[in-house]
């Protein structure tokens, strides 16, 4: 079974909200012109030293108990070596993390990017007191959604709403629709 990239974005972001992050952004960078397909974490969790980050990159470190094989950072590390790009972890305590895995993007072995609009849409609605900044670039165009602005806007009326989330569910589709997603 492929995992969709989608659902690995959604164990990775698992790992800052834990970090007690306040902030996390996700960017997903897709150039047809250079082949790559990137991916970009970074939080402002609670971070870890940096030698136990590059050590998580083997599949034996966690620091829970019991894990679902298949996920987690060993695992993106893994795709990335697969299609021929790499994985860098930075991280500092007290300050957050921030992962890259960069890919070949039209290589066989990497995987379908799924729902991502779902995925994006569910942590903002099931994360309300977490900020999200998720950017899709597609070669010379971007989408582009901050829910701090839309916390803004919105004031009283609570992100995760039933009427703010189809407003979600619209803006995130249609700009994705708009770059050919
Ligand atoms: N963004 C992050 N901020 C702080 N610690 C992290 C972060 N991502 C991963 N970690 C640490 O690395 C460990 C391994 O992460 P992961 O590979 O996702 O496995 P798991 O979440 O199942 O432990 C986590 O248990 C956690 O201690
Ligand atoms: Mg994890």
């Amino acid at each position: 079974m492929m995992i969709e990239l989608a659902l690995n974005i959604l164990d990775l972001v698992e790992n800052s909200i834990k970090a007690k992050a306040s902030f996390i952004e996700i960017t997903l960078d897709e150039s047809t012109i250079n082949d790559i397909l990137t991916l970009k974490i970074t939080d402002n969790g609670q971070g870890m030293d940096n030698d136990f980050a590059q050590s998580i990159k083997s599949p034996f470190i966690t620091t829970r108990t019991t894990r679902r094989v298949g996920l987690g950072i060993p695992f993106i590390r893994q795709i990335t070596e697969m299609c021929e790009g790499e994985f860098k972890i930075a991280s500092e305590k007290g300050k957050g993390t921030k992962l890259e895995a960069v890919m070949k993007n039209s290589h066989i072995d990497r995987p379908p990017i799924g729902d991502i609009a779902g995925a994006i849409r569910s942590l903002i609605v099931l994360n309300p007191d977490i900020d999200f900044k998720f950017t899709y670039k597609k070669d010379n165009s971007d989408y582009s959604i901050d829910s701090r602005e839309w916390k803004e806007v919105l004031g009283e009326v609570p992100i995760n709403s039933l009427d703010v989330q189809k407003l979600l569910k619209k803006d995130i589709n249609e700009g994705l629709k708009n770059l050919g997603r």
